[in-house]
């Protein structure tokens, strides 16, 4: 019988593509999100994709009771992936409380709920705003945390030590904590991407509204960084890369492949790309020159991090294969499709 997996936040970006990755993989995949930064619609293009309706539920993980009767309606999960939390940093730092209790009331619902309906597995969304301004690049998962430099950034580190506190307990559960560097990118079909609510605040939707006429301009937050070109450099990664590793974690920890009831990976590329070198690869892939201008920098930014993404390419056997300029014409081809349905 194929496994269950429960996606939290499974309507969302980076959730409605590992929930199409999962299934054709062969889970059996059950979602709930509050559909506060997303929309149901996301459910009818994951079954364009696969073929297969997830059953969804509207569920808050902030609510204990509906998520208790959730798992009573629903017998059998094996694992879950958490993918929902509030994910702005501006907003965090405007709306601090909104931020811890979303995101740790959340974790310690799930937590508490998973010995109880016998749910085996975590996989955990994390981020590498973990690190903060790395001393040295690529970074691997050995580095120093740095103190957070957001209530967002804060609860994800938080997330991760109340996981680690909770299996050093003797909690009957394993967790992967995927740490994730700057996903982009849709899925090829473009039945499902990133849709971004109001004015977006990552630079590749900024991009290609801009590139589509929603916004005139691309702002470029600082060229006097310590870098080749001055702008600064992120690791990004493709969003489909980024779901199958979520596949491969979970497959590790059902099938019991580690010894380790809990492990910590980085997922990127390896590679870092500067705002202007992103910019030119997608001047390039769509043949349309970009409006933008260069502004100063953005409070908070980092300079310059890449990851070291070498653990989870030899542990877990992934690796982050696609192509800058496929996975920029994906997210050309999502901001189009976005346009024919009249969305954006
Ligand atoms: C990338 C680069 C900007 C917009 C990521 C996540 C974020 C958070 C932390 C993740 C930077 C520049 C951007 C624009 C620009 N949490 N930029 N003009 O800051 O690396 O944040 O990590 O867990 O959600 O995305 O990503 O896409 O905002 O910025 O010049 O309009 O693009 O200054 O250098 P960032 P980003």
């Amino acid at each position: 019988m194929a496994k269950k997996i429960l996606v939290t936040g499974g309507t969302g970006y980076i959730g409605s593509h590992t929930v199409v990755v999962l299934q054709e993989a062969g889970y059996e995949v059950l979602i709930i999100d509050n559909l506060s930064n997303s929309s149901i619609d996301v459910i009818e293009g994951i079954t364009r994709i696969t073929g297969i309706r997830p059953v969804f539920e509207k569920v808050d993980c902030t609510d204990m009771d509906g998520m208790r009767a959730f798992f009573e309606k629903y017998p059998g999960i094996d694992g879950i992936i958490h993918f929902a939390a509030s994910k702005s940093v501006n907003e965090s730092v405007r709306k601090p409380l909104l931020y811890y209790r979303n995101n740790i009331v959340s974790l310690l619902n799930i937590l508490e709920l998973m010995p109880e309906f016998n749910v085996k597995g975590l996989v955990f969304s994390s981020s590498c705003t973990v690190y903060g301004e790395p001393d040295k690049n690529p970074i691997d998962e050995d580095a120093p945390i740095k103190p957070a430099t957001s209530p967002y950034g804060n609860t994800k580190q938080i997330n991760e030590e109340i996981i680690r506190d909770y299996i050093h307990s003797g909690a009957p559960i394993k967790s992967i904590i995927l740490r994730y560097f700057n996903p982009i990118g849709a899925h090829p079909s473009a039945e499902i991407g990133e849709l971004p609510i109001g004015e977006p605040q990552n630079l590749v939707p900024y991009i290609t509204q801009t590139a589509i006429g929603i916004r005139p301009y691309l702002k470029v937050f600082g060229n006097d960084y310590n870098t080749p070109d001055g702008t600064c450099i992120r690791d990004f990664i493709d969003v489909m890369d980024l779901s199958r590793a979520h596949l491969v974690a979970m497959d590790r920890i059902l099938e019991d492949k580690s010894d380790e009831k809990m492990e910590i990976f980085n997922l990127g590329t390896g590679r870092g790309v500067s705002v202007m070198e992103l910019i030119r690869v997608f001047e390039k892939v769509t043949g349309k020159p970009l409006n933008y201008q260069i502004v100063g920098r953005r409070e908070g930014d980092i300079e310059q991090i890449w990851a070291n993404p070498e653990k989870a390419n030899k542990v877990l056997g992934w690796k982050a294969e696609t192509p800058l300029e496929e996975t920029l014409t994906s997210a050309w081809k999502w901001q189009l499709k976005l346009r024919e349905r009249g969305i954006m």
